[in-house]
C-alpha cells in the first residue's frame, strides 16, 4: 500500500472542480484517508517546492500556490503514487491527454489544477509536511474485497 499527497490547486478550487476531480480518484478505487482545505503559507510552499528553487517558473509557482485556498488530500492504494500521476496527466494542460484530469479540465501550463507526489520519497516527505499523524484516518472499506482481489491474502 502507498499513500500519496494530492493538492487540488487554487484554480481547481476557484473553478468549482473539486468534486469532479475527487471523483476520478474514488472511481478508480483509491481511498481518501486525509482531506483538508487550507491556505498554504509562503514558508510551507517553499518547503514543498524546494526542488524547484531557482527555476524560471519558481516565483510565479509560489505566488499561485499561496494565493487562495487549496484542498489537500492523502490518497491510499496499491501503487497509488504512479496511478495518481497517470490520472493527473502530463504537467502542462496544453499537452495532457484527454481522459486525464489535466487533459480534460484545463488548457493552461502553469494553472494545471493538481499536484501529486512523484516518488515514494516525495510522498513521505510531502505527507509529513501537510498532515499530522492524527489527521490521517485509514479505515476499513466494506467494498475492499471487490476493489481488490484479496483471496490470496494481499490486495491484487
Ligand atoms: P506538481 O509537482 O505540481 O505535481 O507538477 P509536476 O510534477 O507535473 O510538474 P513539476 O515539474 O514538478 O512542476 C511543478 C509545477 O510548476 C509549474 N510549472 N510551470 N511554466 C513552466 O515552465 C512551468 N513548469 C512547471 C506547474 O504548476 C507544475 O505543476
Ligand atoms: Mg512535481
Amino acid at each position: 500500500m502507498q499513500t500519496t499527497l494530492i493538492i487540488l490547486k487554487p484554480d481547481a478550487v476557484q473553478r468549482g472542480l473539486m468534486g469532479r476531480i475527487i471523483s476520478r480518484f474514488e472511481d478508480k478505487g483509491l481511498q481518501i484517508i486525509g482531506a483538508k482545505m487550507m491556505l498554504i503559507s509562503p514558508e510551507l510552499a517553499t518547503r514543498h517546492y524546494e526542488v524547484h528553487r531557482g527555476k524560471p517558473f519558481y516565483d510565479k509557482l509560489l505566488r499561485f500556490m499561496t494565493c487562495c485556498p487549496v484542498l489537500v488530500l492523502a490518497i491510499q492504494g496499491v501503487g497509488a503514487i504512479e496511478i495518481s500521476r497517470k490520472l493527473m496527466g502530463a504537467t502542462f494542460g496544453s499537452q495532457a491527454e484527454p481522459g486525464t484530469i489535466r487533459g480534460d479540465f484545463g488548457v493552461s501550463n502553469g494553472f494545471n489544477l493538481i499536484h501529486g507526489s512523484d516518488s515514494p520519497e516525495s510522498a513521505e516527505r510531502e505527507i509529513s509536511l501537510f498532515f499530522t499523524e492524527q489527521e490521517l484516518l485509514p479505515y476499513d472499506r466494506a467494498c475492499e474485497g471487490w476493489i481488490y482481489d484479496i483471496s490470496g491474502g494481499k490486495p491484487e
